[in-house]
């Protein structure tokens, strides 16, 4: 029996009074056991990247009505990357709860989650893994490509390269102003290779979608193909009762590692993995990541890294051809929802350009897989993208320049007596979980006017905080503890000699450890920390755990099921 029998199921008062007000226009056999399935909808207008999800959802529809399922439309908070204050990270763990509980409280056998934008599938996997419902993600899928100059321009990356040059004075502002529409020009989330391109590949590696629709361009017919298909795979879902912690297991997650380093995907990808296993209570530790995905070859030549878009991965074979030439480093148990293994859907993928996706043995570059880094500035670990970095910084000596917030960074990085040059180690702290609060993409802080003016194009910067997936340089994210909850990224003051060492894996404060215990004890609370007496930002700096274990709350990390067992009336 379907778990929504619980409501419809019997005579009685309660039935009586669940049938009823469900009714309105829905035929008596919608009641009679049958799947009852949500399309988790996160579609919203000030989430432009998903606004298309009502037409999506309509698709879903139909096709679980057509497989003998019954629909429900469930709006869910919904997260829109770019016009939401401070950060949309802020919100990611409230609009996972409130998912969760949704999902728990209502007659619900099986899910089908729609998100896109950066923090939407990472939520929405999050809440629903909690629940443990049978459920089925299909990615919103990335806008058209963007031309400006006659050059490819993607969303969020061209933002940062343009800006930089108006500020270097080689492009003038009116023409980067004029740049918006060409950038952005359909429905879908952004097309480099940022933080919803990598989820929604990584949620198809996981095994949560059908294989082959992530990456499908949102504009594209084959979209609601996939979203019919997905309706009808969710009815098949609930009547054999297959769940996400049946589906995502720990080779699942070595299957997201692989894929992450092959498509040079967003550092986002490590937080929002960690926090999904942790509602799984899968043991997903940083050291997989440079474990499983450091000896991966980079095959997908997008920007950040590189030069294409996903509407060109998509016409040069998609995730499954990318996929295809790595199937010796998949695990071959992991399952998807379609109840047979990933690796069943590969052999035979072709590639119909090879200056997308670069055959195995040409890649664009070997152990492309993200570093995790450790020493005395990193006890609990940091991580850099070498994929995105400069290769002569990935060994690197400097002076810090520090910075406690990023106020504080953007007031002062032009200033012309600024004591900084193109060896500095630029320091930004206070953008950690609890510091900001958040965790802040601001950790590619812009360079200093003075620098780019001497044609310097990138210096190494190290920060608590997170970094945009379209964004690139040698940045060093995600140090742990963070200088808001004690980490030693506190202590560092200006002219201290910083060594990173990418290859051998170490991030070092070169100051010795009396000075350090010194420091230690006369250290000051930060200026620009976040206090909050009240509301959600309260319980988010009271509960927020480290970006190393996915900067999830302590109190949601797990799951609760999907058992109600109290009655409304
Ligand atoms: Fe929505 Fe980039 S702003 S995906
Ligand atoms: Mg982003």
């Amino acid at each position: 029996m379907v778990r929504s029998q619980g409501w419809y199921g019997g005579e009685g008062r309660d039935p009586f009074i669940h049938r009823a007000w469900m009714r309105r226009g829905v035929p008596d056999h919608a009641f009679d056991g049958r799947p009852q399935i949500a399309i988790a909808n996160t579609a919203s207008d000030l989430t432009p990247c998903n606004m298309h999800f009502n037409e999506v959802a309509d698709y879903v529809k139909q096709g679980v009505w057509e497989a003998g399922g019954v629909p429900v439309n469930l709006p869910v908070v919904s997260l829109g990357e770019t016009v939401v204050k401070p950060t949309a990270m802020l919100w990611r763990n409230m609009a996972a709860m409130a998912i969760e509980e949704m999902l728990r409280a209502n007659p619900i056998d099986a899910v089908v989650l729609l998100g896109g934008c950066d923090k939407t599938i990472p939520a929405l996997l999050m809440g629903a893994a909690s629940v443990d419902l049978p459920a089925v993600v299909l990615p919103g899928g990335p806008m058209l490509n963007g031309y400006f100059r006659g050059e490819r321009m993607g969303c969020g990356t061209g933002v940062w390269q343009l800006s930089e040059e108006v500020r270097a004075g080689t492009l003038p502002a009116a023409e980067f102003e004029a740049s918006d529409k060409k950038m952005i020009r359909s429905k879908g989330h952004c097309n480099t290779m940022g933080t919803a391109s990598t989820m929604g590949l990584l949620a198809e590696a996981l095994g949560m979608t059908i294989p082959g629709v992530a990456g499908t361009p949102a504009a594209d017919s084959r979209l609601l193909e996939a979203a019919h298909a997905s309706g009808r795979l969710a009815v098949e879902l609930a009547t054999e009762d297959r769940r996400i912690s049946q589906v995502i297991t720990k080779e699942s997650f070595h299957n997201a590692i692989v894929a992450l380093a092959a498509i040079g995907g967003s550092t986002n990808a490590v937080v929002h993995l960690l926090a999904i296993a942790g509602r799984l209570g899968i043991d997903l530790t940083l050291e997989d990541f440079d474990r499983i995905g450091g000896k991966v070859p980079l095959l997908v030549n997008l920007q950040p890294a590189g030069r294409y878009l996903m509407e060109d991965l998509f016409r040069a074979g998609g995730f499954l051809a990318v996929l295809d030439q790595l199937v010796d480093l998949l695990d071959p148990l992991a399952r998807t929802v379609t109840g047979k293994p990933l690796t069943e859907y590969l052999g035979g993928h072709g590639v119909w350009d090879r200056d997308v996706i670069s055959p195995r043995s040409e890649p664009l570059q070997d152990d492309a897989g993200i570093a995790v880094l450790r020493g005395n500035l990193a006890p609990r670990g940091a991580i850099i993208k070498p994929a995105a970095a400069t290769p002569e910084l990935l060994v690197h000596t400097g002076r810090a320049v520090v910075f406690d917030s990023i106020e504080d960074a953007h007031a002062r990085l032009d200033d012309p007596e600024l004591d900084i040059d193109a060896d500095s180690v630029l320091i930004l702290r206070g953008c950690g979980p609890k510091g900001y609060p958040g965790m802040p993409e601001v950790a590619n802080m812009p360079l200093p006017q003075k620098l780019l003016k001497q044609g310097v194009r990138d210096v190494v910067r190290i920060c608590d905080g997170r970094m945009s997936g379209t964004a690139y340089g040698t940045v060093v994210l995600h140090v742990a503890p963070e200088a808001a909850a004690g980490g030693p990224l506190a202590l560092v003051e200006d002219g201290d000699l910083i060594l990173l060492d990418v290859p051998n894996r170490r991030l070092e404060l070169l100051v010795d450890e009396a000075e350090l215990a010194n420091r230690r004890t006369a250290q000051r609370a930060l200026d620009g920390f976040a206090q909050a007496d009240r509301g959600w930002q309260k319980l988010y700096i009271d509960h927020v755990q480290g970006a190393d274990t996915g900067a999830d709350l302590d109190f949601l990390v797990g799951s609760s099921g999907s058992e109600v067992t109290r009655e409304s009336h």
